[in-house]
């Protein structure tokens, strides 16, 4: 989807990078904030969070959607995630994190990025970031477990 197609959702624009005010990222120094809407308007937000023992750290995305778990949030409660970054160069979220959301997302759910460098933004999902998904569906795992 282009800009042109949806409007920008400016609460999740707002949560995302007010949460990225707040990341931890003194090694790659790249912070990046998300925020994720619940079908019953719940947003909740998440900031990378790094670790010098590099490989531990925690991207903004998985930590956005850990807090919409803690307080209920079970698959297919979330509408849309967005991600706030400021970069010289666009962006895209992490392979880890792609196959989080897809845990959790609906794939046609719309993911936003958007960079606070030159305010563009591009809104994609789950079908064009992570085609032929390994899936709980793929376990066969009752989805209320
Ligand atoms: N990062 C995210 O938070 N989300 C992504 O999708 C890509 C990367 C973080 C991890 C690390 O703290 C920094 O950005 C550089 O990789």
């Amino acid at each position: 989807m282009t800009q042109d197609e949806k409007n920008l959702d400016l609460e999740l624009l707002k949560a995302a990078t007010d949460a990225r005010e707040n990341a931890y990222a003194p090694y790659s120094k790249f912070k990046v904030g998300s925020a994720i809407r619940l079908h019953d308007g719940r947003i909740f937000s998440g900031a990378n969070m790094e670790n010098c023992v590099l490989p531990l750290t925690v991207c903004a995305e998985r930590n956005a959607l850990a807090a919409a778990i803690a307080a209920g949030a079970k698959r297919g409660d979330i509408a849309e995630a967005f991600i706030v970054i400021d970069s010289p160069v666009e962006a895209s979220p992490c392979g880890a994190c792609r196959q989080v959301m897809a845990e959790f997302m609906e794939f046609d759910a719309p993911i936003t990025v958007y960079n606070l460098e030159n305010q563009e933004y591009y809104i994609s999902n789950l079908e064009t970031l992570l085609p032929k998904a390994f899936t709980p569906e793929s376990l066969e795992i009752d989805e209320n477990q």
